[in-house]
Formats: structure tokens, sequence, C-alpha cells
């Protein structure tokens, strides 16, 4: 039956789907874009908000057949002041960062400041209340509402700060198109004759695939292509670093996990697609699946993945005179305990979505949201049995990834889909297929053994970790080994002993999140601290005052810290809060971390760039690396700002195949250290020319190249004079001061960022990432039973909601990385290496209790959240 109601001020009429919701039909039939798809149909996330007769409604739970002779607004419809009005507060308050939230937000703040024009701080924190940002942390959000309220009552408010150069908070790139929904994300794409994807999971953690019968959904009208595994040309299995995973599970293979791909539908529309998705027979013989990692490496235990034994990796680090054990019996004091650690889902807010569109010249070209566009062209080539040239990759930015997206999540299945049907195709995976799909942040058992002498310097540190990888490799065991070389945090240890292990298990995968490993044997490490003070005598402050690295000291993993070594600095930058905080009896915690940036452990690593003069007298800077929300674009720009002198409106960021400049994953916080060193490098060949005279006109179709390979790291536990595990580190130390109740009320972060190129942006990082660590101290995880999440709600998942941050006082210390690009390094992942550990602290100092298990739900933190309460775990009846 039609419907009909005013979509910003015009007249439509539709005749939906029975069921259809206001957000498919805001999308799919009325091309309203503003309005995002971050859980659909649950409901949570707010992406998809709308106002209906004035009220915000989140439209992916409202029915479209609901809504007739209704008033319906979307940020399409505000008047262009407005519009422009709230694009400027969000951009100059440096509110979003991928972006994917804020549409939402932003329409949310207008039916706001209509009610209330002075809202409080507090105020705008309830409106929110129900949105959810992965990215921010809320406070830079939370700015710009107040500065769009100051900008609507017409007052003074500060100018926009028009300096590209290094160090200025300079405007993120394409953030106005951001904030108003109009920069697309790959599900935005649309194409004439596209066809839309579905894909059917296994709803099993392990179990014999005995037969796929595809008939029943081929013969749904409507369904163009039905592909298993018999259809693949090419390499079925693929992986970043084994080729364990495949892109289909076949026909008497075992599926390892709830996320493993038995068929791929492509139809005319979604609803199609997965109508016919749900009509594939696939028979089972179930089998016992392995979940737990140290049953896994037991001997006797199945072989979870036929390409490798369970065990995935064995990292170890033996340094130091003698043994280990020795010095921990000649230690003064000496403490032991096991740590645990959580496994954590990533919850961006922009699901798994590929397009792949056949172009006229035979050619397909992918639009992914990937990590690595290059590794995704790399891998789909291979699962087509094309050459790599025979695909156009390029990186449509994305609405979150960290770490989640390195892996391929739909890219294959869809190249696979349009190749089949010579059609555009697009295929985007639910919220909860999402969460199946991709890999985790690891749980981590950690046993720690931790001496020091009678005045509380470090003598020893004994480690033995393992962690569940899940069923596949990904790069689970390059997080060990993170794990491992972080073991001893930033801290001066004479004798080392680690060996961490990544096991097979048919659990979800995990690999890279941010932080990768480093999270967790931080928690471990600094509670040893912790203990260790105690004993001496001495408080958490002083103790890490003893034994922070510095300038000639040894890392962990044997390599000698030659320079911008900046822990002590970040230590002595909270030393007042810390001790004020004591003076006034609050609980306070206290810890240190640092982050690798870098791969390095001996991989070769690349930054690449190519500068072209365009005919409109712009500047194309290509790079290799993603746009996720960090901000990568913007402080390249930056970057090639810096050297040439050019204004910044000149430049425009790509990443795409025209030049060759795979970089391999964005990730290990090492982008702005080598794209930027490619960008500069680059950037002073064309300054070369204008410094002789040329104008950017005399240079049209000039390329200016710069490939940077940095291969001086070497192997983890490599024999050799010189160990150099990484280029460069991050440091950090982060207070958490409890109040009254026992709630966190505050965090002061203090991080050495190298040189703050954009440090409205370096905040935005570390208040997000603190965000993301204060639930992983205190609230997230994602259980699963019998190797099937229990949950797929935001609020269960435990992520937190603008009213449950606390105040996050940044402290950005610059101790210059003469490596990086004007003395710059990685700070993407090091905002929550030490937060759980501080918070840790803090709820000792509180209430006596030392929590070793994450996430900390049983402390009176925790309780003060309003989320992270598992109430429902989902019926195994409803497992699909
Ligand atoms: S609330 Fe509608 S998409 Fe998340
Ligand atoms: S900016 Fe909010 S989710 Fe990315």
């Amino acid at each position: 039956m039609a419907v009909e109601f005013k979509l910003n001020g015009k007249a439509v009429r539709i005749e939906p789907a029975p069921g259809e919701s206001l957000l498919d039909a805001l999308r799919e039939r009325l091309g309203t874009t503003s309005v995002k798809d971050g859980c659909k149909p649950q409901g949570q996330c707010g992406c998809c908000l709308a106002l209906v007769d004035g009220q915000p409604k989140v439209s992916c739970a409202t029915a479209v057949d609901g809504c007739g002779g209704k008033d319906i607004v979307t940020l399409e419809g505000l008047s262009p002041e407005e519009r422009d009005m709230t694009a400027r507060a969000f951009v100059e308050a440096a509110g979003l960062q991928c972006g994917f939230c804020i549409p939402g937000i932003a329409l949310r703040a207008k039916h706001l400041l209509d009610k209330n024009p002075s809202p409080t701080r507090a105020d705008i924190a309830k409106a929110i209340d129900v949105h959810l940002c992965r990215c921010t942390g809320y406070g830079k959000i939370l700015d710009a509402i107040e500065l769009l309220a100051k900008m609507r009552r017409g007052e003074a408010t500060p100018a926009p700060v028009e300096d590209g150069r290094v160090g200025a908070s300079y405007a993120r790139y394409r953030g106005r198109e951001l904030v108003l929904g109009e920069r697309p994300y790959v599900a935005d794409i649309t194409r004439e004759g596209m066809l839309l994807g579905a894909l059917v999971l296994s709803p099993h953690p392990r179990a014999r695939v005995v037969a796929i019968d595809t008939s029943r959904a081929a013969k749904v009208p409507g369904v163009r292509a039905v592909a298993t595994a018999a259809d693949v040309p090419g390499e079925r299995w693929y992986g970043l670093l084994y080729k364990d995973w495949p892109g289909f599970v076949a026909v008497g293979e075992e599926v390892r996990c709830v996320g493993d791909v038995l068929a791929a539908i492509a139809a005319d529309d979604e609803p199609t697609a997965r109508a016919a998705a749900a009509l594939v027979d696939v028979t089972y013989e179930v089998l016992e699946p392995v979940l737990d990692p140290t049953v896994s490496v037991a001997a006797g235990a199945p072989q979870v993945n036929p390409t490798h034994v369970n065990e995935l990796s064995r990292s170890v680090i033996r340094r130091g005179e003698g043994n280990v054990d020795a010095a921990l019996a000649a230690s003064a004091h000496v403490v032991s305990g096991t740590w645990k650690t959580q496994r954590i889902e990533h919850l961006f807010l922009e699901p798994e979505c590929a397009v792949v569109e056949p172009l006229p010249d035979g050619r397909l070209a992918l639009y992914t949201q990937g990590q690595g566009v290059f590794d995704d062209r790399r891998q789909v080539a291979a699962f087509l049995g094309v050459p790599e040239e025979s695909i156009y990759v390029e990186l449509v930015p994305n609405g979150g990834a960290f770490g989640g997206k390195e892996d391929m999540s739909v890219q294959s299945q869809t190249a696979l889909l349009a190749k089949l049907t010579g059609k555009p195709v697009k295929l985007r995976l639910t919220r909860e297929e999402s969460v199946r799909l991709h890999p985790k942040r690891h749980p981590i058992t950690m046993d720690y053994s931790v001496g020091c002498d009678a005045e509380g310097h470090l003598t020893a540190v004994k480690a033995r970790m393992i962690g569940d990888s899940g069923a596949y490799a990904s790069v689970g065991g390059k997080v060990l080994e993170r794990a491992a070389g972080h073991a001893c945090g930033p801290y001066r240890v004479p004798h080392v002993d680690v060996i961490a292990v990544a096991a097979y298990t048919n659990n979800p995968p995990c690999g890279a999140m941010r932080g990768f490993g480093a999270n967790q044997s931080s928690f471990a490490m600094e509670g040893c601290m912790d203990l260790l003070a105690k004993k001496v005598g001495i408080d958490a402050w002083e103790i890490r005052n003893r034994n922070v690295v510095e300038v000639g000291d040894i890392f962990s993993t044997g390599q000698i810290l030659e320079k911008s070594v900046g822990i002590r600095k970040t230590l002595e930058a909270v030393k007042g809060a810390y001790y004020a905080a004591k003076e006034a009896g609050k609980a306070v915690g206290i810890a240190c971390g640092l982050k690798n940036s870098g791969i390095g452990n001996g991989v070769e690593e690349w930054g690449k760039c190519r500068l072209v003069v365009e005919k409109d007298l712009t500047v194309s800077l290509y790079n290799g690396y993603t746009e996720m929300g960090q901000g990568l674009l913007t402080i390249l720009i930056q970057f090639a700002v810096e050297v040439t002198g050019l204004p910044p409106s000149v430049f425009r960021p790509k990443v795409d195949s025209t030049f060759a400049l795979g970089c391999g994953q964005t990730t290990g916080s090492r982008a702005t250290l080598f794209a930027g060193r490619a960008v500069t490098s680059a950037a002073a060949k064309l300054r070369a020319e204008l410094d002789q005279g040329h104008a950017l006109g005399d240079l049209v179709g000039r390329v200016y190249a710069a490939d940077e390979c940095i291969d001086d790291t070497t192997p983890l536990g490599a024999p050799g004079i010189r160990v150099k595990t990484h280029t460069s580190y991050g440091f950090a130390t982060q207070l958490c001061v409890l109040d009254a109740d026992g709630r966190v009320e505050r965090i002061v972060a203090a991080h050495d960022v190298g040189r703050a190129v954009n440090p409205a942006l370096c905040e935005g990082q570390i208040q997000g990432a603190i965000h993301m660590g204060l639930g992983y101290a205190l609230s997230e995880e994602l259980p699963c039973v019998d190797g099937m999440p229990v949950t797929f709600s935001r609020y269960q998942l435990g992520i937190l909601r603008a009213r449950d941050m606390p105040e996050v006082e940044i402290l950005l210390v610059e101790e210059p990385e003469p490596e990086g690009p004007f003395g710059a390094k990685g700070l993407g992942e090091i905002g929550l290496v030490p937060t759980a550990a501080a918070v840790a602290g803090a709820l000792e100092a509180f209430d006596g209790v030392r929590r070793t298990q994450l996430p900390m739900k049983d402390s009176p933190a925790a309780r003060a959240l309003s989320v992270g309460r598992i109430r429902s775990p989902l019926p195994r009846e409803s497992w699909r």
C-alpha cells in the first residue's frame, strides 16, 4: 500500500515492502544518505536519526508505513544557514573523527537547541545519550554542540584555524561533508543496475559441511547469482600472514567459527538477497568445538585449522645474565599472579561493506573500506584468479576500523558476485554478521612474577602468556609477539624471560585491535608495579619514577632506546595532579605505557607518496595508507603545506591504484611516521622546483615521487649486536581519580607524541582511546558460549555512553622523534594502553581490592555505568 509523507518539505509517495523501515525508505528509495545504517534494526546507535513530526526517531526501528501524513526532516532539510553553522561548529571544535555517527548527532543537536538554546554540558550529554560514537570519547562532540549553541545565539566564537602548517589544529579534510552526511561511505555508493548481496554464515563453531543445496535460493525471483566455494576460480584461501581463511567453506571441509561463509547471493535488492540466503540448505555434521586455548595446545586436541597446528605462534624473549628464577630468588621483593583479559569487539560504527563494479575496459573496480587497500586488491585478484592489474582499487575512507578492517571481510565474495553477474554489486554486513565475522582483541591469560630490590628497582620479569586467536591466524601471532615485547612496560628490567603463545580455537578469530597486545601486558605489568610499591613502602608514582627508561636504557626486547624517550616527561606532567588527588583524599591510580610506532620486528616497511600537479592547479596527494577517522589525510596535507608553502586547499589526498603505492596495512601506529616521511620527501622535490621560480601552472602533469623504505629493524629474539625491534615508541602516563562513591571522576593523560602535528586531532585520538580504555577496564566484553557471541547489543557489550564518560584532561608532551616527519610519531593506539591499569590502581586505593581480571565489573566504578549488563543472552535456538 502506498504511503505519502513530507520529506524535508517535499511531498513524497512510495510503495514500501511489508515491514520496511523508514531508514530503508529514506536511503534506498529516496536517496537520503545523511541517515546512516550502523545497527539496523537494533535501534541502538542513533546514526539513522530523523525528525518525525518534530520528534527524534531512530529510523531503522520506525516502520515507514506508519509515517503516512507525517513531516520528516533529515539534515538535508535544514536551511543552508543552519547546515553551514552546524558543519562549522563540528569541524572547528574537531567534534568528529570517522564521521559516521555525526549526522545523527548533528540532527539531535538541532532538536535540542530548538527547544533549549542554552543547554548545559550535562543537558547536551543527556540529549545525545542514545547515540554511540566509537571514535571521539564524546568530549569534542559536546564542545561542538556548545559551540553551535553559541553560534545560533549570535555570540562571538573563536576564528577558525586557517593555518595548515605543522603544529596548527587545522580543520579535518572534508570535515564539512562528513558532518552533513554528504561524503559517501561504501554503503552510500550506488550504480545503475546495482545488485545487492547477502551471505550465508555458519551457525556452528565446528562442523563438517556434508552438503550445500542452493536450488531453493536460486529460484527466488530477483536472485541473479548464488555463489559457493565451487564457483571460486582462483585461490579460495587467503590471510594476511597465512592463507588459512577460506572465502567460502567447501563441502567436505569443516567450518571453524560462526563467522564462516558458506554461500553468497546477489539479487535485485537486499531483502530478496537475504530471503534467498535463508533458503540455502546446508547439511552439517556437528563436531565438538575447541574453545579453550590451553586445551587447544594440549596433546590430543583436534586440529582446528587444517593449515597449521593449534599453536599458532610462540614468542620468546630471554635477556640478562643468568637465570631469571635466580634473579627473582635474589630479589628483595617478588610479586606473582595471574592476570586475565577479555575478548573485545571493535564495534566500529560502519559495518563492513564492499562495492565491486565491472569497468568498460574489462577491469573490476573495488571500492573498499579496508585498512590496506592494496592487500585487499592482491587477495581479491588471487581469489578470482586474475592479475592484480585487472583490479582497480579505491579506498573509501571508512567509518571506523581500530584494527578490525585489516583482514578481508566481504571484498572477495562481492567481487565474485560481480564477476558472475557482470553487474555492479554491493554487499553489506548487518551488525550481527559484522560481530561474527571480523577478528577481535585477544583474551590473554598472563602469569607474571616480577622482582625488585629493597629500593624498588626492578630486577626481573618472568611472564607466561596464552592468547585465544580463534579460528584464523589473522595477525594473532604478531599480537602475542607484541604482548611479549611490551611485557615489561616502559621500565628498565635486567632479567627478562617471557613466552607468549597464540592458539587456534573455534571461537571468533582474534587479530588486530587498537593496542595490539600492549594493553593486555600493560594491565598485568602495571598491576605488579603497584603491588611491588606496597611491598617496598613507596607510592605508585615513585616506583615508576625509579624505573622508567631513559635514553640509553635497554627495552625489554633488547633494543637500546637511543632517542625520543618521553616517559619521564609524561610522569612529571601528572605528578602534581597525582599528589593533589592523594592530598584531597581521593582514590587515585597511575599507570605508564608505551606502544611501538611501526610494525618493526624485522618487517620491511614503506611510506610512499606521489604528488601530481593537476590542470586545475590542485595537487593530488597519493598515499597508500587508510583514513579511518584518525585524521591521516589532514596531517598529510599539513606536512605538504609545511614543506611547499602552498595553501592547504591546494592538496587533494587520494588512495587508489593509480600508482603502485602498496604499503601494507594501516596498523601499528605507523601511518603518521611513514606516510608523513614520504609526503615530506615528495613535497621537498616540488618545493625545489617552486624555489627555482616555477609557478604551479608550469608544473602541470609533473609527478613528485618518494618511496621511503624502513628496513633496519630486527626480528624478536634474533641474534646480533644491535637489536632494533621498532623504529619508534610513544609513551604515556595516565591517572584515574575516583569520586567519593568509587566512580571514575577524572582521567589525566600525559602523552609523548613526538610532535603534535595537529593538536586537536592528537587530543581527539587520545580522548577516543581513553573511552575505549575505560570500557576495557570496566564494562566491555564479548563473551561467547559454544563459540557464538551471547549478545550483539551495544549496551550489553558495554560501550560507554556520553553520560558514562568522566572528565578527561590531555597533556601533550613533545619529545621529538628524529626518524619521524617534523619529530612526529604514532599515537593511534597508546591512548588506552595504560588506562585499565590506572583504573585498577584507583579501585584498589578505593576499596582495597586488587583486581586482576578484565572487565572489572565487580567494582563500584563499573556498577555506576549505564552499560555492560548482559541481561538477555541470545538463546541457542536463535542461532542462524
Ligand atoms: S539506531 Fe538505527 S541504524 Fe543504529
Ligand atoms: S566519529 Fe563517531 S563513530 Fe566515528
